[in-house]
């Protein structure tokens, strides 16, 4: 199936740099944020992003310009209805993803394939939602978007071949590299990364080191780009605490529990960089 236009459901973090990188690879498409508010804000951070690779000379104005044409925003879901791909970006919370997804499956041609970007629910108790279980996988993309090569295709016993082999050539037309996963609480990557990040919480809380100690171990001394403490802060807090409930919830193993302090946090409403505040402070001179 050939895909022209594509829909992002969320224009957070994730969202605005999915929309991102589907206009410059040349797909006409169609945000929906939940206010005109949170979609402008959304568009001005794809607008940033966008200036910063021009600046950097690593796109012409031009190509900058066209992607820009090609994207639209919207607080209406029915906006989305043309569109030959959706990918879902709203929060982590299984109700309100089965909720869009059903309204979309009311409103979308039979033929329109639904993606989400989910970081922990099964692509299965979404899928389950709709009437095109056979049109719906998963397409995980990682923090921050335009940059990070990964993307985790995951299908699922009810996802047909050709859903899987047009995400797969989707994915690839975006420049990504595409893994193949199994539809499990976490797919490949968070299975591994969250219990690390959960521990380094864990870590801090018992004293092990200062923020910036475990930080710099972790960078220094395995080469991590950023240590976990500073990569909790940067996928946000809140977006973390979520992950893990869904997944100690899913496998009832310890190592996926989030830790009183991850929670305190959240409760405080400290989401990290997208709050102005963490484990870290952020702002100007920060
Ligand atoms: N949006 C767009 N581009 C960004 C960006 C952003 N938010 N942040 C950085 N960049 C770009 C910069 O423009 C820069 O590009 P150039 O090479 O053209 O200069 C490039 O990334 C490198 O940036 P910097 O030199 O400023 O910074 P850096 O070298 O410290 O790299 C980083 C930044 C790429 C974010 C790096 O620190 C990194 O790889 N961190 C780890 C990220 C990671 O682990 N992500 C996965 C999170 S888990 C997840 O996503 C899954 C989930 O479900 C929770
Ligand atoms: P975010 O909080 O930055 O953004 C979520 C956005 O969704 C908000 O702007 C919110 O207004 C919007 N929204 C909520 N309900 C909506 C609806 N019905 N329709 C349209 N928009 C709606 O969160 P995020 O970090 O972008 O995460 C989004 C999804 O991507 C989550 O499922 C998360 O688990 C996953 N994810 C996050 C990361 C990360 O590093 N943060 C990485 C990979 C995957």
């Amino acid at each position: 199936m050939k895909i022209e236009s594509v829909g992002v459901l969320g224009a957070g973090l994730m969202g605005a740099g999915i929309a991102e990188v589907t206009a410059k690879a040349g797909y006409r498409t169609v945000v929906r944020e939940v206010s005109e508010e949170l979609g402008r804000k959304g568009l001005a951070r794809v607008e940033g992003s966008l200036g910063r690779a021009v600046e950097k000379g690593k796109l012409e104005a031009g190509a900058r310009d066209a992607a820009r044409a090609r994207l639209s925003m919207t607080t209406r879901l029915e906006d989305l209805a043309g569109c030959d791909l959706i990918i879902e970006a709203i929060v982590e919370n299984l109700d309100a993803k089965k909720e869009a997804f059903g309204t979309l499956d009311r409103v979308c041609g039979r033929q329109t394939i639904f993606c989400s970007n989910t970081s922990s629910l099964t692509i299965t108790e979404m899928s389950a939602a709709t009437s095109r279980p056979d049109r719906f996988a998963g397409l995980h993309f990682f923090n921050p978007v335009p940059v990070m090569k990964l993307v985790e295709v995951v299908r699922t016993i009810a996802t047909s071949e050709e859903t899987e082999k047009t995400v797969l050539d989707f994915a690839k037309s975006l420049g990504k590299e595409p893994i193949r996963a199994q539809d499990n609480s976490g797919f490949v990557v968070n299975r591994l990364l969250v219990p690390y990040l959960l521990d380094a919480v864990r870590a801090l809380e018992e004293g092990v080191g200062t923020r910036e100690d475990i930080d710099r171990g972790m960078e220094l001394g395995c080469g991590h780009p950023m240590g976990p403490l500073k990569l909790l802060d940067f996928v946000g807090l809140d977006t973390t605490y979520a992950i893990a409930e869904i997944m100690f919830n899913e496998y009832r193993e310890k190592r996926f529990a989030p830790p009183p302090l991850l929670k305190r946090m959240v409760l405080a409403g400290r989401y990290g960089k997208k709050s102005g505040r963490g484990f870290y402070e952020y702002g100007e001179g920060k």
